[in-house]
């Protein structure tokens, strides 16, 4: 009888998974030492102003997506009163663990990918992101999940670290496991647009983050508004 050959299969990982496990392995290992009073010292820094832009009316529902130990998520529920719906995702189940321990049940947390939203189009009003969008393979991915899960009307609040120099950007990218990509006000503006978001606004939080907050519009009212734009021209 002929021997059989036997062919391995390749199962290379992509470069989307190598990220992916390389932003599981660096959280992972990070979780236990995250909530130091130097992170958070500047985290929450950067998270203030995004606290700000939230108005908090009852029944609202905020996801914040790559919620890390739960540091945001504890604030909003505090700011929240018991009257408004928490949402936290992130990749990491280390991160997520650390975060059950702080939060109350009512919040929820679900272990995800930012570029496949484990949620339905049209459910929140809010939708958070501080200190993480460095890490994502696929920004514009990231962007579109983001709006997709968004209500009409609904915000996107983007915080992201910025050292205003492209050469330590450039540094943090080959030296920062899973970060991928640090963008400046324009290229975060760009990102906005692309998608369709109606930019509301941009500053700099704490000298070191970018903040960018987009809004969803009604198919109607957008039309409207290029064509009063049309006008104007
Ligand atoms: C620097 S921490 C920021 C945590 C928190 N948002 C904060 O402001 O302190 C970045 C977080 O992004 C998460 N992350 C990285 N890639 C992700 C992805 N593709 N989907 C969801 N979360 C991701 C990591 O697990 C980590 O918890």
């Amino acid at each position: 009888m002929a021997a059989q050959t036997r062919v391995k299969p390749t199962t290379k990982p992509t470069t989307e998974q190598k990220n992916i496990q390389a932003n599981k392995t660096f959280f992972g290992r990070w979780s236990k030492t995250y909530d130091s009073l130097g992170i958070r010292f500047w985290m929450r820094r950067f998270q203030i102003p995004a606290l700000r832009e939230i108005k908090f009316q009852p029944g609202i529902k905020i996801l914040d997506l790559s919620c890390g130990t739960g540091e945001l998520l504890q604030d909003l529920y505090r700011r929240g009163k018991g009257k408004i719906k928490l949402f936290g995702l992130d990749i990491s189940e280390e991160m997520l663990e650390m975060a059950r321990k702080k939060l109350p049940l009512e919040v929820t947390l679900v272990r995800g990918d930012v570029h496949r939203l484990p949620f339905d189009s049209g459910e929140f009003d809010y939708v958070l992101c501080t200190e993480a969008f460095h890490h994502y393979h696929s920004q514009y991915q990231a962007v579109t999940e983001m709006k997709r899960v968004l209500k009409n009307d609904g915000k996107i609040i983007i915080v992201d670290i910025n050292f205003f120099l492209p050469s330590i950007h450039w540094l943090f990218q080959k030296l920062e496991p899973g970060c991928v990509k640090i963008n400046n006000q324009g290229e975060m503006g760009l990102l906005f647009k692309k998608n369709g978001l109606k930019i509301a606004r941009q500053q700099r939080n704490f000298l070191f983050a970018i903040m960018t907050i987009g809004q969803k519009e009604e198919r109607g009212k957008k039309d409207k508004n290029m064509e009063k734009e049309e006008i104007r021209k």
